[in-house]
């Protein structure tokens, strides 16, 4: 494996965050250090640029992994969207990456996921210690919330007049996806990284959801209430306007663990580390109403 021109795979590379993940890391590496693993080769190839080497993998599938991993310096391993399958799925990618002797793993967790009271953080918790005792160098990304996730349906709150939500007076300092993909890009190029190493990853500013529902308002020229509802209420709601059952669930717990502070830090430890402010909110707004 070669130090002066390492290889840097990242997984999930066709996804939202992957993406992203990926045009960052070409402003820093040339595009021969950069392998995107992804499910669909023939599906990706439209959206990742061209120049970058694409290798078939899928988390389900250990073996895919051995022939993925070869040659490969460094891996992003992005967390899978298969909520339910994923300690078994980020195994075969972590088990796999000991055996080809990688020399860094940086994966995409949950913010404070050690005492996070979200449902979600069990198994960022279950594939940190996977890390752990891999023997393979690690970093964690400890992702806080999408901007993006608190403004999905806000043109449909709009047309209602009301956002609702359980989140209570909690506060969520969240970044925008780009702002967590210059983060991962940032510590996979890096060419010195401490073992071991973990970043608390959250935007510089907090609000409530009644904060957003009035920046909402006020660049939308239109009113919009925020209406809190206890979690069991929250989750049904959800469900009654078409939501699968496990996901309705997972939004409603994730509001409560949200009202109970597990989407809040104030370190600023993701500024720190892409060189620049978070996404403000107001931006995120502007340009989720432009959508
Ligand atoms: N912090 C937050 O607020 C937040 C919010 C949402 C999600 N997340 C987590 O962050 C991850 C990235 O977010 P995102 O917005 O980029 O999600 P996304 O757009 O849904 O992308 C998920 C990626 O995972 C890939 N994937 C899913 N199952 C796979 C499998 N069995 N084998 C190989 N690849 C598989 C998908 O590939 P295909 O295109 O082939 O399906 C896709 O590339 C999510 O997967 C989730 O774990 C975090």
């Amino acid at each position: 494996m070669s130090t002066s021109s390492p290889r840097l795979l990242v997984t999930g590379a066709n996804g939202q965050l992957g993406r992203l993940v990926i045009q960052q890391l070409l402003t820093r590496v040339p595009a021969s250090q950069i392998v995107a693993s992804v499910r669909n080769v023939e599906k990706s190839r439209g959206v990742l640029p061209a120049g970058i080497e694409l290798r078939q993998a899928d988390y389900g599938d250990a073996a895919s992994w051995d022939a993925a991993l070869q040659g490969i310096d460094r891996v992003l391993l992005i967390s899978s969207s298969e909520v339910g399958s994923r300690v078994a799925q980020h195994g075969n990618v972590i088990h796999a990456a000991a055996r080809a002797r990688v020399q860094r793993i940086a994966y995409t967790s949950l913010l404070h996921a050690d005492v996070s009271p979200l449902g979600l953080a069990q198994e960022h918790r279950a594939t940190e210690a996977l890390l752990q005792a891999s023997g393979v160098p690690f970093v964690l990304l400890r992702n806080g919330w999408y901007t993006e996730n608190n403004l999905m349906g806000i043109g449909d709150a709009l047309g209602r007049g009301v956002l609702v939500g359980g989140s209570g007076e909690g506060r969520f300092a969240s970044a925008s996806r780009a702002d967590y993909a210059a983060a991962a890009a940032a510590v996979l190029a890096a060419t010195d990284s401490p073992a071991e190493k973990i970043y608390e990853l959250a935007g510089d500013d907090a609000y409530t959801r009644a904060e957003l529902a009035q920046e909402v308002a006020r660049q939308a020229g239109k009113p919009l209430a925020y209406q809190d509802m206890p979690e069991a209420a929250y989750r049904d709601l959800l469900a009654s306007v078409g939501l699968p059952a496990p996901l309705a669930a997972m939004l409603a717990d994730s509001d409560a663990g949200a009202a109970r502070g597990g989407l809040f830090d104030g370190a600023r430890q993701l500024s720190a580390l892409i060189g620049r402010p978070t996404t403000p909110l107001a931006a995120s707004v502007a340009e989720a109403l432009k959508a």
